[in-house]
């Protein structure tokens, strides 16, 4: 069998460029290590899987590498890492801060990169401020977290901090689709994008999903294919369903909700998702705002295709109407029949609005 390694492994940038959507930060750093201006201490906050650790040993490294402390082959003599997530007792930072002390035996700096800092225990917290309140100047600390809010002041203070961002669907999309290529991966671009969607800003996760579809489809991933994976109703489903609406077929709807639910689907994210269906289709009604729908290209166009059947007060009623049985459903005693009433008013929106017309004109 072909080697198998995880792409979040094999696909670690290796370089400041390579990081993706963290470049308000990767420019700074890259600035600060040549004008030598870099804190003594940095704290890396944000959302997991976005690139915090893999910034701290780029950016140890790059300052090791400025110091010639570096190897012919890479190797780096003066960084420690110690991952607070495992090591968080006192005993842990004290091995740390004993070694602090003394000075690097090659080049000026040793760095040290604390990573998941907020699990630290109190005592280690408390031994390792310490340290942090007078470093000596051959320290550097890079701390990681994702649970800023848990980082005592006194630590906060004395850290230059940095905040890593939820990287976008696009940048995410786009980050797969290299990799796919890599691979060797057959895709369909809104397959990718359902993934980046999935991912919810997290590139570690994007990648776990898109190696589990890499494997479950024998690499070709298709948007049918995604959808089923990650449990999540395809387009085709909510298009399909809104056609049943705007031709006010009540029996076929019913049904086509059934099916929906004997697949397992929770009838109360699929009634949530039909309100953003025609939320989109709303959007997909003006140029002006069709870039605010959160789909693939050739999804979009199907969702513009679709979004000139009907005329916008019958899409606010739909979108009342879903949003409606979005609330009440969870203080319904048959939340099922909340939904399929819900699916009855969808499909009497333009048998009404057709009336209405005849009685105008
Ligand atoms: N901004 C990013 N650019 C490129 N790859 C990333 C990025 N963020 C995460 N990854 C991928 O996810 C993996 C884990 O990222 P990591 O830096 O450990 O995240 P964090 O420390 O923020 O939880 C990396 O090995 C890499 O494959
Ligand atoms: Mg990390």
């Amino acid at each position: 069998m072909e080697n198998f390694i995880v792409s979040a492994r094999k696909y670690r940038p290796q370089e400041f460029e390579t990081v993706v959507g963290q470049q308000h930060i990767t420019d700074t750093l890259e600035h600060a290590i040549e004008e030598n201006q870099l804190a003594q201490a940095l704290l890396f906050c944000g959302p997991r899987g976005v690139g915090k650790t893999t910034c701290a040993r780029i950016l140890a490294r790059k300052i090791n590498e400025k110091d010639g402390s570096t190897s012919e082959d890479g190797f780096a003599y003066n960084i420690y890492e110690l991952d607070a997530a495992s090591n968080n007792g006192v005993e842990h930072i004290r091995d740390l801060t004993d070694q602090v002390r003394f000075a690097p035996q090659v080049g000026r700096f040793k760095v040290y990169i604390i990573d998941e800092v907020h699990m630290l225990s109190q005592a280690a917290f408390n031994a390792f401020l310490k340290t942090l309140e007078e470093p000596p100047a051959h320290a550097i600390f890079i701390l990681a977290t994702t649970e800023k809010h848990k980082i005592i002041p006194t630590i906060l203070s004395r850290c230059q901090i940095y905040d890593f961002k939820r990287i976008t669907i696009e940048d995410i999309q786009e980050h797969l689709k290299k990799i796919a290529e890599r691979e060797k991966v057959q895709y369909e671009d809104d397959a990718l994008y359902l993934i980046a969607q999935k991912a919810d800003g997290a590139l570690r996760d994007a990648l776990s999903l898109f190696d589990r579809l890499a494997t479950f489809t024998q690499k070709n991933i298709t948007l049918q294919k995604a959808a089923e994976v990650l449990n999540v109703l395809d387009y085709d489903q909510y298009l399909n369903i809104a056609d049943l609406a705007h031709e006010n077929k009540i029996p076929e709807i019913l049904s086509a909700f059934n099916e929906i639910v004997k697949k397992g689907f929770d009838p109360h994210i699929f009634i949530a998702g039909m309100g953003s269906h025609f939320r989109d289709l709303m959007m997909a009604q003006n140029p002006a705002t069709l870039n605010l729908i959160e789909v693939g290209e050739k999804t979009r166009l199907r969702f513009g295709e679709q979004s000139k059947k009907w005329v916008p007060q019958q899409l606010i009623d739909a979108i009342e109407i879903c949003n409606h049985a979005d609330i009440n459903y969870k203080n319904s005693k048959n939340p099922r029949l909340t939904v399929e009433i819900a699916l009855m008013q969808l499909a009497s929106l333009t048998a009404i609005g057709n009336g209405d017309k005849k009685k105008s004109s």
